[in-house]
């Protein structure tokens, strides 16, 4: 079971708590290229809590600042982002991407004082489409991370933003319990429904897996497992990578090349960014007919962005309007009732509350990662805040780049891990695929 105190240390990542001072060891996602343009619009960014602006300068550099001007404190939101910097309206300060102040043309020039003045900036990297920001206090910030899905050259991968209006770790642990989704997103089809050659089908001759779980250097790993063809197993193999990564089951191990973070904005609102490799298989969809399987849209329809802290990137199917059910659909065709997978995602665990109180919850044998997972978090958030012990990846982020999820089938008498380290073995990667060109 967690503990309320538990629940608290692993859900609360402000400045001064256990597990904002470990999320801080980490670069963070924090917004898409593209939502910053030179000489653009600033953008309100929310970080662990933090009120930020990003913007990106004449010379395409990107600037993350408090968004506080270090003279009185107006929002530099309304700031003018002109000729390489970004300037306060209220009395013109001016500042560039590493906060040094440019100019005060509001004093005489005797008065002047611009290089005592900085304003609280953040380091900023960019990568493949994504903007990172690292909040720890190290001199030197460490490596990026290193998950293979994150490491595609731009066109090689999709890139989605996607928000969820709830804390991050309930958000996150539904990627890494496999059981929900022969219920929550495909509980209404069949073995019937399945082309019977299709890898996935054993969820549904048989809803109800068994797991192996792990250790890793990286965080946690499970297999679910259950029986498949006669002498043989099928597997689901996922990941959790510290801080907040996860490489869930969606299509075969060979080339499932994929990672989401769960990137807590405050302890009530996360961004999900996803990245997954254009050439995988496309995920069970479909019907043995080729008929699109009800109700279980991959794209999730966004509102169009607004300039609030939490204004970006918020599904169209949310709580304001009960994710869009359809109970006659619910009644007919589908489990739910709710359309698209990310949207039945958001309706189970916006709807444990803000932040879930787990100490109401009966853990089951199918909780093992979720528990496992848990108690890896809060023994890094506790070893570094106790000790200063510097958690999994942050030195050495190339540890995660193997992991791999999917499914895939292996002789019953074969061990699991020994099916993982051969399955791993054979997979396809993009950098494999883009040599042979
Ligand atoms: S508050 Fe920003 S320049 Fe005065
Ligand atoms: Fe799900």
């Amino acid at each position: 079971m967690t503990s309320h105190a538990e629940n608290e240390l692993l859900t609360h990542v402000g400045p001064g708590t256990p597990m904002g001072a470990l999320m801080r060891q980490y670069w963070l996602p924090a917004c898409l290229s593209s939502e910053l343009v030179a000489d653009g619009d600033p953008l309100r960014l929310m970080l662990l809590g933090e009120r930020l602006i990003a913007f990106r300068d004449s010379a395409g550099r990107i600037g993350v600042l408090d968004h506080r001007c270090p003279h009185r404190c107006a929002s530099l939101f309304f700031g003018r982002n002109e000729e390489g910097g970004l300037r306060c309206i209220y009395h013109g300060w001016k500042f560039d991407t590493a906060g040094n102040c440019l100019d005060m043309p509001n004093l005489p020039a005797d008065q002047d004082f611009r290089s005592k003045v900085k304003a609280k900036t953040y380091r900023v990297a960019e990568r493949n489409g994504l903007v990172y920001v690292y909040m720890g206090e190290r001199d030197v910030a460490p490596p990026l991370p290193a998950l293979e899905a994150a490491l595609c050259p731009p066109g090689e991968a999709e890139l989605w933003a996607r928000q969820r209006q709830c804390n991050w770790l309930q958000a996150l642990e539904g990627d890494i319990d496999t059981s929900h989704f022969s219920f929550l997103h495909t509980g209404k089809v069949t073995i019937d429904d399945i082309d019977p050659n299709h890898l996935e089908r054993f969820q549904y001759t048989d809803r109800a897996p068994r797991y192996h779980v792990k250790r890793t250097d990286w965080g946690t790993m499970y297999a679910a497992y259950r029986p498949a063809t006669p002498g043989n197993t099928y597997y689901r193999f996922a990941h959790f990578a510290f801080p907040f990564w996860t490489l869930f089951p969606n299509g075969p191990l060979s080339d499932n090349v994929l990672v989401q973070g769960w990137v807590p904005m405050d302890d009530t609102h996360t961004m999900a960014f996803t990245f997954s490799w254009r050439r995988k298989t496309p995920v069970l969809s479909w019907n043995r007919e080729g008929q699109p399987l009800p109700l279980l849209d991959r794209v999730t329809e966004t509102l169009p962005n607004t300039t609030d802290w939490f204004g970006r990137w918020r599904p169209a199917a949310s709580r304001d309007n009960d994710y869009l059910i359809d109970r006659e659909a619910q009644r007919t065709i589908s489990y739910t009732g709710i359309n698209g997978v990310f949207p039945q995602d958001s309706a189970v665990t916006e709807g444990m509350g803000e932040i879930s109180d787990r100490t109401l919850e009966n853990l089951a044998p199918s909780d093992l990662m979720i528990v496992l997972t848990r108690r890896r978090l809060l023994e890094a958030a506790q070893a570094l805040r106790d000790n200063g012990t510097i958690p999994p990846l942050v030195d050495d982020p190339e540890l995660s780049a193997s992991a791999r999820s999917g499914d895939l089938i292996a002789p019953e008498d074969q061990p699991w891990l020994e099916a993982y380290d051969q399955a791993l073995g054979e997979a396809r990667h993009p950098e494999m695929l883009r040599a042979a060109e």
